[in-house]
């Protein structure tokens, strides 16, 4: 159904309340292109607003990375030239549009930013890069005649938003419309030399002498400025908006964020459960639901153990780890107590890319571990699915973590997360009560290995010697809601209160 056609199901007695408009801004979406969960939101969260009476249109770079067969199926909506830099260089800005599902997609054209990278390269680049992508997308509204009611940025490289918005976009049809920037991870910040920010953006030179944008005497930082003038801020657990006004998790933002934070909101996020639906997933060498999981998980088990060359046998405890190996994540934690980890009933299943120091780590307790322990060093969407189906346990023991995707998806899939208590991994697994059997998963709170491999045993314990509370746990799991709905109404309040602000 067209955007402008839907109704909106929201609105109590009387006149219906009018349609909300929102456009997604952000520099990843599934099945486009994808390197981690705000690809998957991006995908996922209009589709859930759209289901909910919203139109939503998504802007994204169309980056040479995103498979052919997408491009193909892309229709030209127009170009133009757009002004951009400190010097008055202008730039090629091409629309190409994809509407699937009823959301629609337009796919910023520059071949000068987006023939490189998969699709990040590194800042020096990406900097630039996300300058022109930022106020290509309001332009591209304003060329496209469609005004959203609010504009929902995503991360660093939509940081610009907010602030082209109000500097340079005041006065045209867009700057009628509200902000809202989500934080999905505040680790990544874009920060670079003044001059450079301020060549490559052309925004006027007193937005550089306030704390807007300020980071050091030379410095200046893309976020920082995105949430300075951001109407909302939101981030992706209530945990996580609390924890990032510390000085542990703020990453030099924290008092940033404490100065704002009237205006900072936590959303958890949900996932996409006509996706990740273990019943229908084609992917899955043995699909099932909560009816017969207990009996098919062990098929997937035995093949997955037989598609990664470990020993088949289902009674074995196999713990998957599915991530970006990067320190976010965790993964000191494992490689201090993996020895301790394997034993002979115990396998590992690793899959994931990043740093090369834990890539090699799990290389080499592969090698170590032949027919235990398996590392993928890969992305890999497939095996992805295989080890939530497959796998007993699924470890995410991270420093911190935002939201955390994985978590949700496992415990979809009836696979009990073990994760360390922080950010959205603490609001989402509810920690196993030995005394009356309740809970989703296993948790540990400081970040320790012993308190990780703790975690692990009592989960392996239960596993091996309590069948039954464990199986209740994984039914449990499954029944847990983790879809999109009601935080996607959530997400509606805000988008209303901003319209009527
Ligand atoms: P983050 O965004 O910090 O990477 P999330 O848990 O929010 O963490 O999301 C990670 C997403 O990326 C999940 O959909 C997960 O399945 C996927 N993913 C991570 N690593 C891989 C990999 N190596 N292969 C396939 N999918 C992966
Ligand atoms: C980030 C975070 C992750 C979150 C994801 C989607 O990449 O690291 O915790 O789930 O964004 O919001």
């Amino acid at each position: 159904m067209p955007v402008n056609e839907q109704r909106t199901q929201s609105g109590g007695a009387g006149a219906p309340a009018r349609q909300c408009n929102i456009a997604f801004i952000g520099s990843e979406c599934y099945p486009f292109v994808k390197t981690g969960g705000l690809g998957d939101v991006m995908y996922a969260l209009p589709r859930a607003l759209i289901r909910q009476g919203c139109g939503v249109r998504v802007i994204i770079p169309l980056y040479n990375c995103i498979p052919q067969k997408f491009k193909d199926q892309m229709t030209y909506r127009g170009s133009f030239m757009m002004d951009l830099c400190q010097d008055g260089r202008a730039f090629y800005v091409g629309i190409m549009e994809l509407v699937m599902d009823g959301v629609i997609y337009d796919f910023i054209d520059n071949r000068e930013f987006f023939d490189w990278g998969n699709p990040y390269t590194g800042l020096w680049e990406d900097i630039p890069k996300y300058c022109y992508f930022s106020k290509a997308s309001l332009a591209v509204l304003n060329y496209l005649e469609w005004i959203p009611d609010v504009i929902h940025c995503h991360d660093w490289q939509a940081g610009l938003v907010p602030v082209y918005l109000r500097a340079r976009f005041d006065g045209t049809p867009v700057g009628s419309a509200r902000s809202i920037l989500t934080i999905h991870n505040l680790r990544f910040q874009g920060i670079c030399g003044i001059q450079h920010l301020k060549y490559w953006t052309g925004l006027p030179d007193y937005l550089f002498d306030y704390p807007v944008f300020k980071q050091s005497e030379d410095e200046a930082n893309m976020f920082k400025g995105g949430l300075a003038y951001a109407d909302r801020v939101t981030t992706v657990s209530a945990t996580y908006a609390e924890e990032i006004q510390t000085t542990f998790y703020g990453e030099g933002l924290n008092g940033h964020l404490w100065y704002h934070r009237a205006k900072l909101l936590g959303i958890v996020n949900g996932i996409d459960v006509e996706l990740w639906n273990s019943a229908t997933d084609k992917l899955l060498p043995a699909p099932y639901d909560a009816g017969n999981v207990l009996e098919l998980k062990k098929q997937n088990k035995l093949a997955l153990q037989d598609k990664l060359g470990l020993e088949q046998d289902a009674g074995k405890f196999v713990i998957g780890l599915v991530s970006r190996l990067t320190d976010q994540k965790g993964l000191d934690l494992v490689n201090a107590v993996f020895p301790e980890l394997v034993d002979e009933n115990t396998q590992v299943v690793i899959l994931g890319t990043g740093d090369p120091r834990y890539e090699d780590a799990f290389r080499f307790y592969e090698r170590e571990n032949k027919g235990s322990v398996c590392a993928y060093i890969q992305y890999n969407e497939a095996l992805a699915h295989q080890i939530y189906a497959g796998a007993d346990a699924l470890l995410v023991p991270s420093l911190f973590e935002p939201c955390g995707l994985t978590q949700l998806i496992a415990m979809r899939y009836g696979t009990v997360p073990i994760v360390r208590e922080t950010g959205g991994l603490k609001d989402t697994v509810q920690p196993y009560n030995e005394v009356n059997g309740e809970g989703n998963g296993f948790t540990f709170d400081r970040y320790e290995a012993d308190l990780l491999l703790d975690a692990v045993n009592r989960g392996k314990a239960v596993y091996l010697e309590n069948r039954g509370r464990w199986d209740e746990m994984v039914l449990r799991d499954m029944a847990k809601d983790v879809s999109w709905e009601n935080s996607a109404a959530q997400y509606i309040d805000l988008y209303r209160e901003l319209m009527d602000a």
